[in-house]
């Protein structure tokens, strides 16, 4: 199994996604970061999630807020006003150790052997590669959901350019994407084809994420016409499981930091002949643009 930090900011598809790798993964540790809830509710998610599922691993607070841009709105619409469907009774406690230490710590001491998967905001691998920037080539890899191409026609989800996670904070996200780390990306392209239905979640027989996912399948419907949730973030941990389950393009990626477009991912098409390339110096990273939708549902199903 892989060692992995959980990063997130749990949300329904996050809590589905923690499930998912508390069987099929070694978490050494949850790092919360502000997104679909802020962060203090997402410490307080964490902890009442894993109590529900019997995971007992450390939790730690991380970032409040993007590095450059002003905080903006929480996805309460999509995940209920505590992110978690708002079905518990969830005590709001945000006090947690602190996420950045921790990340930068466990690399020192897992050198070449820890797997980060990001499935909210980057603001807290940035923060971590900030501060320790001798961490970079010491991490195994980063696997995040986040950033959309348009390849099957899904080139947005907060705004017609730009993906939730990314569009949260674009500076850390370019940063990331940029500073030499191998990424791998499971963008709305793939995330955006995978859902799950309300009677494929009541046949797992799992009361919990029955519970929280019931205002999630409500609002797919509502708002995109889709029957069932798109399962976004669980993604990550499919891609860990079995890589062969995707479609793999190479490519560096640039994100938009200003202006209309802000929080959309580019990536580099064929080679570049212009003076000014965005792309120069940028490491080619791995570009999740295709999925065997059956095997990752087969085998997402079957383990929880
Ligand atoms: C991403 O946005 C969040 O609301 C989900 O949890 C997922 O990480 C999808 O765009
Ligand atoms: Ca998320």
């Amino acid at each position: 199994m892989k060692k992995i930090i959980f990063d997130t900011d749990i949300g329904v598809d996050d809590a589905f996604a923690l499930a998912y790798a508390a069987k099929c993964a070694d978490i050494i540790g949850i790092t919360a970061v502000f997104g679909n809830v802020p962060v203090e509710q997402v410490v307080s998610n964490a902890r009442l999630f894993s109590q529900k599922i019997g995971l007992d691993v450390p939790i730690y607070r991380g970032c409040s807020r993007p590095l450059a841009l002003p905080p903006t709105p929480p996805a309460t619409a999509v995940h209920g006003d505590d992110g978690l469907g708002g079905v518990f009774a969830n005590p709001y406690n945000g006090a947690a150790p602190n996420a950045i230490d921790f990340i930068i710590n466990s690399v020192r001491a897992n050198p070449d052997a820890l797997t980060i998967v990001a499935v909210g905001p980057l603001t807290n691998i940035a923060q971590a590669i900030n501060q320790a920037p001798d961490i970079v080539p010491q991490i195994k890899e980063v696997v995040i959901m986040g950033g959309a191409f348009g390849t099957h026609g899904y080139s947005g989800n907060v705004t017609p350019f730009a993906e939730f996670n990314i569009w949260k904070d674009p500076h850390a996200a370019d940063q990331v994407l940029n500073s030499g780390l191998p990424v791998v990306v499971l963008p709305l392209d793939v995330t955006m084809e995978v859902h799950i239905s309300g009677d494929e979640i009541r046949a797992l027989m799992h009361p919990v994420l029955e519970a929280i996912s019931r205002g999630y399948l409500r609002y797919s419907q509502v708002s995109n016409g889709i029957e069932g949730m798109s399962l976004h973030d669980t993604l990550t941990i499919a891609y860990l499981h079995n890589p062969a389950w995707f479609g793999v393009t190479e490519a560096p990626v640039r994100v938009v930091t200003e202006g209309v477009s802000l929080g959309q991912t580019l990536r580099q098409l064929g080679s570049v002949a212009s003076l000014d390339n965005p792309f120069a110096g940028s490491r080619a990273q791995k570009l999740c643009l295709s999925v065997d939708v059956e095997r990752v549902k087969e085998h997402f199903l079957a383990t929880l």
